[in-house]
């Protein structure tokens, strides 16, 4: 009995320290912070804190109860994933709902938090549904880093560069670029059974890699400034056709949060804006970016393969979310940065692995319904939680995505 209940508390704690960190995360925020929204593909805070929630009280709550009632049922409508929520979907955009207030939905947090806490507590509740209540934590995470990078969007359109974190940035030295060199055969990716993974990490398939070689760190702000100052962004021949079109149509010319201050160039981060670290990673570059430096460096991005069989002897440390930094930092000695800092585009599209089957029912938001126009990015980055990434863990953006924390490593052929 004391195993059980231990391990039932054990299960609240864990559900509850995910959703309390989700509100941390808010807490410096003004409730007009939490509504407003900044570009399509991001989310109001206030958006982010109620679809969590709803996740639990759809696909854990109703599941349970034969009496289920909903906190408020219009809230599908607002909160529901494309899937579900398809039919009733707003058709105004998420960031001009100033109802319900940003109380109510912490309100609908605080009771769905309680039945959840109080089915866990209590042992009624079957495996399937135990499952679903790890699926909501995992996809909570993702919303986590989602929250940081919506609000660093939003807070970088304003003239004042609101601090989302005060402090300074820890600084460092450019390490040299080395590149380790890897070589033929056949190997195992993906997640194994037995352990929470999302659906698109599995089933594990065999690849055959090819000898090939990986930087050994992320390029720096300082690397990228050189492809700028060399006509990086002026020279079509090292863009492939789509990603040229939109730095046109964009009007691209350097990484999205870069800006010329007194003729010298700042970044805006989540502790406002800051002169240029010329050591740290570069970051919000999309993968038209990303691929376009690789060829003018004379490398290439790696495959999510070649990515994921480097990655997979390094530690799962690093600058995560629970470092506190919130901003890409130089590369220490001996540090890889295959976790945290950025996510690192690869050039792998976004397909199923041999064998997928997408998961029945509305829970398919990240999966099958994205592999199209989609690529692959790899290891989280600083808005990351640490025990959210793994090295079979697959992010997927459309290659002009930029507001997400994404950088570049390189790779290149041993011939
Ligand atoms: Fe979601």
């Amino acid at each position: 009995v004391a195993i059980a209940e231990a391990t039932h508390g054990a299960a609240a704690d864990r559900y509850l320290s995910v959703r309390q960190l989700t509100e941390r995360l808010t807490e410096p925020l003004t409730p007009e912070d939490c509504v407003a929204q900044s570009l399509p593909e991001a989310n109001p805070v206030k958006w982010h804190l109620g679809h969590t929630t709803w996740f639990f009280e759809t696909f854990v709550l109703e599941r349970v109860s034969a009496r289920f009632r909903a906190f408020d049922p219009n809230f599908t409508a607002l909160f529901a994933i494309q899937t579900a929520g398809e039919a009733a979907a707003p058709t105004v955009p998420r960031g001009v709902l100033t109802r319900p207030t940003l109380g109510e939905v912490l309100a609908y947090r605080r009771a769905v938090d309680d039945r959840i806490t109080n089915l866990l507590a209590r042992d009624q509740i079957d495996p399937e549904s135990r499952a679903l209540i790890e699926l909501g934590l995992n996809h909570e995470q993702q919303h986590q880093e989602r929250i940081l990078m919506d609000l660093k969007h939003l807070f970088s359109l304003n003239p004042l560069n609101p601090v989302y974190r005060s402090g300074r940035l820890p600084d460092g030295i450019t390490l040299a670029l080395g590149w380790r060199s890897l070589g033929a055969g056949l190997h195992e990716f993906g997640a194994p059974q037995g352990r929470f993974a999302f659906d698109n990490e599995q089933p594990q398939c065999q690849i055959w890699l090819v000898p090939y070689s990986i930087a050994t760190r992320l390029v720096t702000n300082g690397e990228y400034l050189e492809f700028i100052q060399a006509g990086g962004y002026e020279r079509p021949e090292l863009w492939p056709a789509a990603g040229w079109s939109v730095v046109h149509r964009e009007h691209w010319q350097q990484p999205l949060h870069w800006r010329r201050v007194d003729n010298a160039w700042h970044e805006f981060t989540l502790r406002g804006l800051a002169e240029l670290d010329l050591s740290a990673p570069v970051s919000h570059v999309s993968y038209f970016e990303a691929d376009a430096y690789a060829n003018w460096a004379g490398a290439r991005l790696p495959s999510e393969f070649e990515w994921e069989y480097a990655a997979r002897g390094s530690p799962i440390a690093g600058n995560l979310l629970d470092a506190g930094v919130l901003h890409p930092r130089p590369a220490r000695p001996g540090e890889t940065q295959f976790f945290g800092d950025v996510w690192e585009w690869t050039r792998s599209a976004y397909a199923p692995y041999a064998g997928y089957r997408p998961p029945p029912g509305a829970i398919c938001e990240y999966d099958g319904k994205f592999m199209v126009n989609h690529f692959v990015l790899r290891g989280g980055s600083c808005a990351t939680p640490g025990d959210h990434i793994r090295a079979t863990y697959r992010l997927a953006l459309p290659p002009s995505a930029r507001w997400q924390c994404a950088g570049i490593r390189l790779a290149r052929d041993n011939v």
